[in-house]
């Protein structure tokens, strides 16, 4: 059962009935169109009223039915709307908590509403590429005025519903319940005091318009560009809400469908749907069942106030968790705390956060230059200095202070988490908690299972990543994690292109055009040319094989760091971002590719993006057949959300299932054939070959 049926008196009320949000799956549909029929055949029965059980009126879409044919089977949500604009008998949607998309869409084919207050109300479907599907783009407008209306299609951003019963002439709610406890009982005698009205009223009978016509529709437009410059479905928004003023009903309801279903069949559509996916995905561990017990987290310490420790912090603070820093010194402490307190003024004085709530946040912090003050932490994080020496000293130190179950946590970037934990009589309570920089804003946490990491350790960092507002991604041990693992081949493969011929500035451009927030140059110099340098240093006595461009190190050798040091790839004016091409970086690199006895060529920027984004691809597929990560979409999440990959493209796992496994495996072959590349680099990853000869895909 998903939709209940009980009759009240000579009203009957059907109650959708499917957790978490009554999602508007085959079965619920189904169950909701039995019960209208039930009501319509009774005759003791005046008047139906719908609502939903527990935390919502309807969500919409059950997203578990997304992409199956269960979705679109009949009933499907047009006609279970038809059901309710034909019933003989008057329907009264009874809305609280949540209505949104499809759920909103159904109350729309109800005669009335009534909506209790603080109801989230919204049709979000553009966030997925989409527009609404079921009448959203006719209907709303004809009950809340065209304005008010293509605002909530276009942002998708929900409303409350006390606001929107507050906007002048609104038909959307006939009434507001007095409090949500009390919805169902006035909905009910709501339907009986209309039971006997006739005709019954319908949205669809009410005009569509604004006072200013088309100027209106032409000012939509050019606001909705500027706004999504990467995608199609806030234009074809404005273009259905547009047709509910031009079209006769019917031919709207055409028109939006087949709006909905061509931009399903978009990359654009298919990226966020896939992304939202991804995003559930990636928080669930196959052998963590949901229900695994977790530990409490009350207190967090952090080891280190550096520019990673300080970061971390915030993000305890702002959850409201108190957070006890330890430093070496006091200056570090000091020089750690008011890089806080600056960061928190900035939120200040920009109006983001209140002087109150800063003061707050700053009343958790404690700072300690004593191991002492820290050992009744529930979990602790290590952000210290990046060598293993120092880290031996740090989780010897914490296994002897830290109460027994709590979590001990390092955020090292590169270094072996087994051999972390194994500094410790404890290795089921250490886990890698890999936060990227700057630390309070970036969304990615990689979560880093150990050999030995507890089940319980790993949903309790899961739940608490949610908690402090981060997306989390599991990955195993290995270099570099998911993330800079694949980084590095992406870096090397921006040398090889310096080496043939291209320009720092052409290899950003092209893949900045592509959709990156920023080229790898620009990166480099803003994360430091440094932090790569050392890598390389190191790679060089481990892996001496490895082929890479000598640029980098040569960059490096001039003291060109990046911003920080004034020059890297490009110039820097004193105070100023604005990366400048640089004259001596291009003579450094053509003398350079002079000591190799490379002529340079044009590279096109379509090859510059290939070889980008395939390099990526490829160390993928290599770290997903490892079982570092556990699906290609957590790799996605990844790059999406650390790496500024472009969001429209749903990350390079999905990126190249659009192109065509077999594509990219032949564009591979071709890369391998040229003289000047490194062949070894492109040997296709095996799980690469194998889905591509069967013609399968990542996802
Ligand atoms: P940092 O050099 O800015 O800060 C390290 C801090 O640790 C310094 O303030 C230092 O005084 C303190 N420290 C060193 N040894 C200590 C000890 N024994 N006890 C207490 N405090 C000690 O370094 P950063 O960048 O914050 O990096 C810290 C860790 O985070 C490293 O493992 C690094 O690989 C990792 N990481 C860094 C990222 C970045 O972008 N900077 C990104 C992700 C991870």
């Amino acid at each position: 059962m998903t939709a209940e049926y009980k009759v009240h008196g000579d009203v009957a009320v059907v109650t959708m009935n499917n957790p978490p949000v009554n999602g508007l799956g085959y079965a619920t549909r189904t169950a909701i169109t039995d019960g209208l029929n039930k009501a319509n055949a009774d005759p003791a029965v005046k008047a139906i009223v719908i609502t939903g059980a527990g935390k919502a009126f309807s969500g919409g879409a059950d997203i578990k039915e997304f992409g199956s044919p269960k979705a679109t089977a009949e009933p499907n949500l047009l006609s279970v709307i038809l059901a309710c604009e034909n019933s003989a008998k008057p329907i009264v949607a009874a809305i609280h908590s949540v209505a949104m998309g499809g759920g909103l869409e159904l109350s729309l084919g109800c005669h009335y509403r009534i909506a209790a207050p603080g109801a989230n109300i919204a049709l979000p479907e553009v966030k997925l590429g989409l527009i609404p599907g079921a009448g959203g783009t006719m209907r709303l407008p004809r009950v809340l005025g065209v304005e008010p209306a293509l605002n909530m299609i276009v942002s998708g951003e929900p409303v409350k519903s006390e606001m929107l019963a507050q906007l002048p002439g609104q038909k959307l709610f006939d009434k507001m319940a007095s409090s949500p406890e009390a919805l169902l009982e006035e909905a009910i005698a709501f339907a009986r005091s209309v039971a006997d009205t006739r005709p019954l009223p319908l949205v669809r009978n009410l005009p569509s318009k604004h006072p200013m016509g088309d100027a209106y529709f032409q000012f939509a437009r050019n606001m909705v560009k500027g706004m999504a410059k990467n995608f199609p479905a806030p234009a074809k928004c404005v273009d259905a809400v547009e047709a509910s003023t031009k079209k006769k009903f019917d031919e709207g309801m055409a028109y939006e469908r087949e709006i909905f279903t061509a931009l399903m069949f978009t990359p654009e559509s298919r990226a966020l749907r896939h992304l939202f996916m991804a995003e559930r995905a990636a928080s669930k561990i196959a052998d963590v069942p949901d229900d695994t017990k977790q530990r409490e987290i009350k207190k967090v310490a952090v080891i280190g106030a550096g520019t990673m420790g300080g970061g971390i912090s915030m993000n305890f603070l702002n959850a409201g968790i108190p957070v006890t820093i330890l430093e070496m010194k006091q200056e570090a402490i000091d020089r750690g705390l008011a890089t806080i307190r600056k960061n928190y003024e900035g939120q200040v004085k920009k109006g983001k956060l209140k002087q109150d709530k800063y003061e707050q946040r700053m009343a958790l912090l404690k700072p300690t230059l004593s191991y002492e003050e820290i050992g009744d932490a529930d979990l602790v994080i290590e952000a210290v200095f990046e060598e293993m020496g120092v880290k031996e000293t740090v989780f010897k130190k914490l296994d002897e202070v830290m109460k027994k179950g709590a979590i001990l946590a390092s955020n090292t970037s590169t270094l072996d988490l087994d051999k972390i934990a194994s500094f410790t009589k404890r290795p089921e309570d250490v886990v890698g908690l890999h936060f990227f920089s700057p630390a309070n804003v970036m969304k990615l946490l990689e979560v880093v299972r150990g050999k030995k990491t507890g089940k319980d350790v790993l949903a309790t960092v899961m739940a608490l990543a949610k908690k402090i507002k981060k997306t989390a991604v599991v990955s195993g041990v290995t270099d570099g994690f998911i993330g800079n693992r694949m980084i590095e081949q992406y870096s090397r493969q921006a040398g090889f292109l310096l080496d043939e011929g291209a320009t720092p500035q052409q290899v950003d451009r092209a893949i900045e055009r592509f959709g990156f927030a920023m080229g790898p140059f620009r990166m480099g110099d803003l994360a430091g040319n440094d932090i790569g340098w050392a890598i390389r240093k190191r790679r060089a006595a481990e892996r001496p094989d490895m082929k890479y461009s000598r640029t980098a190190d040569k960059l490096c050798e001039l003291g060109r760091f990046g911003q920080k040091t004034g020059a890297g790839w490009y110039d820097y004016q004193a105070g100023k971002r604005d990366a400048i091409p640089s004259k001596l970086v291009e003579d450094m690199v053509a003398e350079h590719r002079k000591s190799l006895g490379i002529e340079p060529r044009r590279i096109s920027d379509e090859e510059i993006v290939q070889r980008l984004v395939f390099a990526l691809v490829n160390e993928g597929a290599r770290i997903l057949e490892e079982g570092i990560a556990a699906r290609a979409s957590d790799i996605d999440m990844v790059y999406i959300t650390g790496y500024g990959f472009p969001i429209h493209r749903g990350g390079p796992m999905l990126y190249a299932d659009q192109v065509g496994l077999f594509n990219v495996v032949q564009a591979m072959k071709r890369f391998q054939a040229n003289p000047r590349d490194d062949a070894k680099f492109w040997e296709p990853a095996p799980l690469l070959m194998k889905l591509a000869s069967e013609g399968k895909t990542f996802s």
